[in-house]
């Protein structure tokens, strides 16, 4: 079968980059940062992103540029059908995230438009409420779900990568500035203090929980347990060092959540916001705030909401894709209607989101904590039991480092699956809880 492939060598890497690089860095690290109290999780979230998250995704390139197919199909090129169970896992974990990630990217389409009517400036804690849930939050998820289904449908090579190209690089240059700007504000030093000096103490006392909480975001942020690395690297030459590029991906990726930590937190403090009371709405409450009351704040809030609609926008495709992907390739549809299609369902499971904020940690607990790190202790246990030899064969393609293929393949036999059970045991004991605490108790 005659496969599309990247249409160049820095296509690949921008688009991998677009799809880490969301809302997963600027919203939900930042907010779940000043949930866990900080530093703690900081540290807990990079040793996993370095430890784990690296190791699995390198994991995911291998199956994919090997198989070249989907997750699900994936196996079936391996010759290990049983071990398609992981593929569904990710496609039904796909389902659960773009649902509410498109809520949430709903929201951002609203607050690029109120930044520029000022519509959230006498209020920001009112303006949320209303942006988040209800009809408005109904039709701005359709919206989304519209622009991603509309660049997936162009194809791999028209819309993502060209996409990726411009997207990315924007991106990080925004976040610098308001970055530089945030270090100018009166609450810049306590700021600092809460989120980069840890101790040593909270981790410990409070390791069951930031466990989950920090596997589960390194895995979101990076994209990975779902397969979308999988189907990325399905459309990859043989002649990419994957070593180098999965280290590029993750560089980039923790740079721009690190990043959008050292713009969130000192516009909160400054703003004498608690870090960790406002949940989801936080980042988007404490930067209106922050927005409406600075010299030229609609400018900059339009700049910051462009910029955070344009990340989500790339890390959507990347979900969808992977599910058209598999549907394209197993039943022989064409792109544009099981585009279309899919995109449709998804809107639908999205809704509840979007009329009632309860659902998103329902969902996102679900599909963060327990079927993503499921999806990845799977893929890893397939490619360090079932098929080593030739992973390391492929790894190595391109690269030719025996030393560091052979560290790898045990770091994935063992370490990986040791800390993913004990951390799919804690996420599901912290689901559990979650589930009585929301709709019994
Ligand atoms: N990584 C993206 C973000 O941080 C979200 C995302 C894209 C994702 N593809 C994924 C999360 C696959 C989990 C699985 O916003």
């Amino acid at each position: 079968m005659a496969r599309e492939t990247w249409a160049t060598r820095l296509g690949f890497i921008l688009a991998a980059v677009g799809s880490a690089v969301g809302l997963g860095n600027i919203w939900r690290f930042p907010f779940l940062t000043g949930e866990a109290g900080g530093a703690a999780f900081l540290v807990v979230y990079l040793l996993f992103v370095a430890v784990i998250g690296l190791p699995v995704l390198l994991v995911e390139l291998v199956i994919g540029r090997r198989s070249n197919r989907n997750p699900i199909g994936a196996f079936e090129a391996l010759e290990a059908p049983n071990w398609k169970f992981a593929g569904v896992v990710g496609a039904v974990a796909g389902f659960i995230i773009l649902s509410y990630y498109s809520v949430v990217g709903g929201w951002v389409i609203q607050y690029l438009i109120a930044s520029l009517t000022g519509a959230y400036a006498a209020n920001p804690g009112e303006y949320f409420l209303s942006t988040a849930s209800g009809l408005n939050a109904v039709a701005f998820h359709a919206l989304f779900m519209g622009l991603v289904a509309t660049v997936v449908a162009l194809g791999i090579r028209d819309g993502l990568e060209r996409a990726a190209k411009v997207m990315v690089p924007s991106i990080v240059f925004l976040l610098v500035v308001l970055a530089g700007y945030g270090s100018t504000l009166s609450g810049a030093g306590a700021a600092y203090s809460y989120y980069l000096s840890p101790d040593v103490g909270t981790i410990v006392a409070n390791a069951t929980s930031l466990i989950p909480d920090a596997a589960g975001q390194a895995f979101f942020t990076l994209s990975l347990g779902m397969g979308v690395m999988v189907t990325y690297a399905s459309y990859l030459g043989e002649d990419r060092n994957l070593f180098r590029d999965a280290g590029t991906i993750v560089v980039i990726d923790t740079l721009v959540a690190f990043l959008a930590g050292l713009v969130v937190f000192p516009f909160l403090f400054t703003q004498g916001v608690e870090p960790g009371s406002g949940g989801a709405g936080a980042v988007f409450i404490s930067l209106a705030t922050a927005f409406a009351e600075l010299p030229a704040g609609g400018v900059v809030g339009a700049v910051f909401f462009f910029m955070l609609g344009i990340a989500a926008l790339t890390s959507a495709f990347s979900i969808l894709e992977v599910v058209v992907s598999y549907v394209v390739d197993t039943y022989g549809v064409a792109r544009k209607p099981a585009t279309v299609a899919i995109a449709g369902i998804i809107f639908l499971v999205g809704i509840p989101t979007a009329l009632d904020l309860t659902y998103l940690d329902t969902y996102d607990l679900l599909a963060n904590n327990i079927l993503l790190i499921l999806g990845g202790l799977l893929l890893s246990l397939f490619v360090g039991w079932r098929y080593a030899g030739e992973a390391i064969e492929e790894l190595r393609k391109g690269s030719g480092d025996a030393t560091l293929s052979v560290a790898w393949i045990w770091i994935v036999r063992l370490l990986v699956p040791a800390v993913l059970l004990y951390t799919l045991y804690l996420g599901i004991e912290g689901y559990a809880e979650f589930l009585v605490e929301t709709y019994i108790a």
